[in-house]
This record gives C-alpha cells, structure tokens and sequence, in this order.
C-alpha cells in the first residue's frame, strides 16, 4: 500500500482509507474481519460519521465494541470522524461541534479523534464559532487535525478566514461514474457540453491541490447517489468492458481498476 504524510500533519496516511458507514447490522466478528481485511492491505485509516448507523454513534460505537482495542492497538490507527449533521438540518454551532465530538470520543472508546470533518455545508455557519471549537477541541488534545466534506472552494476560503489551523483534508462523492469535479474542469466554457456546468462550486480539485487539502473520496464504486455499483452492472455495459479489459491486462480484479481511476487522481483522491 502506497502511503504518504498528509499535509498539514504528521499522519501517515494510506492511499485507501477504509469507510465504516454500513457496519450497523454486522456482527462482531463481521466487523473484525472487515478491519483485519483492510490492516492486512496496509489500511489502517478508518472513516467514521457521528450519524452512520441506524441510532446516533451507531457506528462508532459498532466499531469499538467489536475491537475492544487496547492503547497500543488504538496508537496503530487513524481514525477520522465527521459532526454537523443533526436529524434534519446541518449544525456548525460551537455547542453542536464540541458535544458531538464528547458523544465520538465515548462511542468511540478513545480520547482523541485523529481528523474532525465539518460533514456537510452549514447554511447558516458562523466560522468564528467554528474557529472557537477547533481551538478548545485541540487545545485539549481531543482532535488532532481538522477538515471538511462536501465543501466548495469559497466554504472552506470562509473558514479559513477565521479558523487557524489547516484544513487537512475534503472528503467528496467520486467515482468513474459520478466525476463532475474532474469533468467539469475538462469541459470548461463548452456550451453545449452538460459537464461543463459547475456543481462544485469551481475547480475544487485544483482549490485543493493549490492548499494542499487532501481529496478523500466517498462512494467510489456507487454508480450516482447510493444507486447501486457500476461493477458488473447490466446498465453500464461499454465501461465495465473497459475495466475488464485493463483488469485481465494488469493481472487484478476489477475494483482495483476502479480504485486506480480515483488515486491516480491529484490531490491525493483516496
Ligand atoms: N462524506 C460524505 O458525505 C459521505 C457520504 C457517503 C459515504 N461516505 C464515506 O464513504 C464510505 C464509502 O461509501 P459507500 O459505502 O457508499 O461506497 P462504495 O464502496 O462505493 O459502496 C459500498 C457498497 O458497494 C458494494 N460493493 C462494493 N464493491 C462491490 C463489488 N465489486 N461488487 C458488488 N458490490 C460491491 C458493497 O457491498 P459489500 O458490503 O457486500 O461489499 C457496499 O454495499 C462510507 O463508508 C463513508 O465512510 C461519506
């Protein structure tokens, strides 16, 4: 596994991080062969959210009981968690950000999240109160570094007007089937071309290549929004051609076609 530091820390971070979103109706030992699986491959990187499961922490909290990790088990791993997303709206409130992180750290069974990611855009942000949790949450040790999902280029250039430390990291939906961030770059100032459109705002990709955000990737075998995989599937006959072809030429399976599309990818696409 390809690793790297990320900027604007000192995390060694792999190529392919390990998502956790779907761990609430496995069992204990199905979610520990899921993270021995990904630790075998080098991945000792995990993406969690405040909201993924069925109830809140239902992950996180998933995740911990089946682990039971020990200090020295916990030192070994990366774990990245996400706040701002409450049921029905979005809340970048300081109460909301540190009480969320409080709810992490116990589900979590830990005293220090890795990465905190702002999840999705806060219509109504105040980012000096932002900047003020990112301040008391490092101050006591309880994050380490900070980033955000899902934002534009002039949501994070808000941000950082006010928040001092570095905004390590952008996660965003990226696939070989959903890539208006690559697209629309490629496209730009084509009429008649639909992917010229911008839907993110404006050239993320390079936002982020120019302030050293790292570009995390979610659903990245999903055909849109949760649709199902383009893997295999009947309705995407020409790619999945493509990628068996490249698969049988590079002696691998499918998915790590798939995989390479995004990693190959600047700024670091995981
Ligand atoms: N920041 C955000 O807003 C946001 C939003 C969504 C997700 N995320 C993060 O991104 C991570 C990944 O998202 P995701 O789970 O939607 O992505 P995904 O990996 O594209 O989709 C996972 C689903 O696809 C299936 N799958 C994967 N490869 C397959 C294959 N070769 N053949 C058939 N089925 C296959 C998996 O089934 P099996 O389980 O059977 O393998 C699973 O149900 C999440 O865990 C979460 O951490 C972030």
């Amino acid at each position: 596994m390809k690793t790297f530091t990320m900027p604007g820390t000192d995390i060694v971070a792999p190529n392919v991080l390990l998502g956790l979103m779907r761990i609430a109706d496995k069992t204990d030992d199905e979610v520990r062969a899921l993270v021995r699986t990904a630790r075998d491959a080098g991945i000792d990187f995990i993406d969690h959210a405040d909201i993924y499961g069925t109830e809140r922490n239902g992950c996180e909290r998933r995740f911990a009981e089946a682990l039971q990790l020990t200090p020295s088990q916990r030192d070994q791993i990366t774990i990245q968690t996400k706040t701002g997303i409450r049921e029905g709206y979005f809340d970048f409130s300081y109460e909301h950000i540190i009480e969320s992180v409080e709810e992490s750290l116990e589900a979590l069974r830990t005293d220090r999240i890795d990465i905190l990611l702002l999840h999705r855009p806060d219509a109504l942000v105040e980012p000096q109160e932002v900047a003020r949790a990112f301040e008391e949450l490092e101050a006591s040790g309880k994050v380490r570094a900070f980033g955000v999902s899902n934002h534009t280029p002039r949501q994070i250039d808000l941000l950082k007007k006010y928040v001092r430390q570095p905004i390590v990291a952008n996660q965003l939906q990226l696939s070989i089937t959903h890539s208006p961030i690559i697209a629309q770059g490629v496209a730009t100032n084509m009429v008649a071309e639909q992917q010229s459109i911008t839907l993110d705002g404006g050239g993320i990709l390079d936002y982020c290549r120019l302030h050293d955000i790292t570009i995390q990737t979610w659903s990245p075998f999903q055909a849109g929004f949760f649709s199902g995989v383009f893997l295999g599937s009947p309705k995407h006959p020409e790619l999945n051609a493509v990628i068996d072809r490249l698969a049988t030429q590079y002696d691998v399976p499918a998915i790590a076609i798939a995989t390479a599309w995004i990693t190959r990818h600047r700024p670091r696409c995981k």
